[in-house]
């Protein structure tokens, strides 16, 4: 099985994940012994700072060795395929993390792989990420189910993901973006009917203060992300400065209500310093638990702990 989106998993295996990463959290060494110094391969095409630190120390405590690499050390960068180094890869490594821009290109090294592979990131879905930020909120608030989150900004990746992590994790979440960078409605197809399966509010606005009206939660992230075109920055700025996270905004939320972001943060583009640094900030316990995420999702998919949602996004050798 592989984790490519976080619709690829049921409600129970996020559940089960979080119980997992938690334990690792309280007990940092629990397992050191499950990769047994076997190779996990990890793959960036794009820059990363707490993706590749968390799994490259969750690996190295498991008792694997991180063996990381990008396209320009690959023989992929001089023609060979993405299929044939899949092949490859699987048969030296447990598991192979990659981030990639198109969707398409990871599904591809999926499909011809026959080890578990893991979304480290791509244009369309950071699910690591957003497992990592139920486990913060679960920290924050006890539970996930029955709780309120607004995502604020540019929908891109991170907000695809957090859509499916919600409707999973049983929480209401209200999405605001300009048209211009409205979510992708194939996803938004499959977040209604996750939302609706668990019987949650999955709400899409151009109205930043509706969406964060009395909300538990407020998440934002960077309004270029790294599969933007560098050229639209400008454009997108002036769009979305209506849907900037700033005291104000904040302030429309319950009075309990937390500060969330993916990082890396751009203070005064898409969330005020004032707000990314307050005491109701928790960004950098977000960024932590990525480390004990990374921990709790490998364990799962190497041991095949996963059950899935029965909807996994690509079928390939590793479900066989
Ligand atoms: N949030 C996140 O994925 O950060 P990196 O790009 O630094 O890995
Ligand atoms: N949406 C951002 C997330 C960075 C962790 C990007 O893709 O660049």
């Amino acid at each position: 099985m592989h984790l490519l989106r976080v619709a690829d998993l049921s409600s129970r295996d996020i559940s089960r994940a979080l119980d997992l990463s938690d334990a690792f959290k309280r007990h940092p060494p629990r397992s050191a012994t499950l990769l047994h110094g076997a190779a996990v391969t990890l793959y960036f095409a794009k820059p990363s700072t707490r993706t590749r630190i968390s799994f490259e120390t969750a690996i190295h405590r498991l008792g694997g060795v991180p063996v990381t690499v990008g396209p320009n050390d690959l023989q992929m960068g001089r023609g060979e395929s993405i299929e044939d180094t899949a092949r490859v890869i699987s048969r030296m490594s447990r598991a192979f993390v990659a981030r990639t821009f198109a969707d398409d290109e990871l599904a591809r090294f999926a499909r011809a792989a026959s080890i578990p592979v893991v979304n480290a990131l791509t244009d369309g879905h950071h699910p690591c990420q957003a497992i990592a930020d139920l486990l913060t909120i679960r920290e924050k608030f006890g539970r996930t189910e029955g709780l309120s989150m607004a995502y604020v900004g540019a929908g891109n990746n991170v907000t695809h993901s957090l859509m499916e992590a919600c409707a999973l994790a049983g929480m209401e979440l209200r999405v605001a973006t300009p048209k211009a960078y409205a979510p992708h409605g194939t996803v938004v197809e499959r977040a209604h009917a996750l939302a609706k399966a668990s019987g949650v509010k999955l709400l899409l606005t151009n109205d930043p203060a509706e969406a964060v009206d009395g909300v538990d939660a407020i998440y934002t992230d960077t309004w270029l992300s790294m599969g933007d075109p560098p050229a639209e920055r400008e454009e997108r700025i002036a769009i979305l400065e209506p849907y900037q996270v700033n005291a104000a905004l904040f302030a429309k939320a319950k009075p309990t209500a937390i500060f969330m972001h993916c990082l890396p943060a751009h203070r005064g583009e898409e969330v005020t310093a004032e707000v990314a640094d307050s005491d109701r900030s928790v960004i950098f316990d977000q960024a932590e638990n990525r480390l004990h995420t990374s921990l709790g999702i490998l364990e799962m998919l190497v041991t095949h702990s996963f059950e899935g949602s029965g909807h996994q996004s690509v079928p390939g050798p590793a479900n066989s």
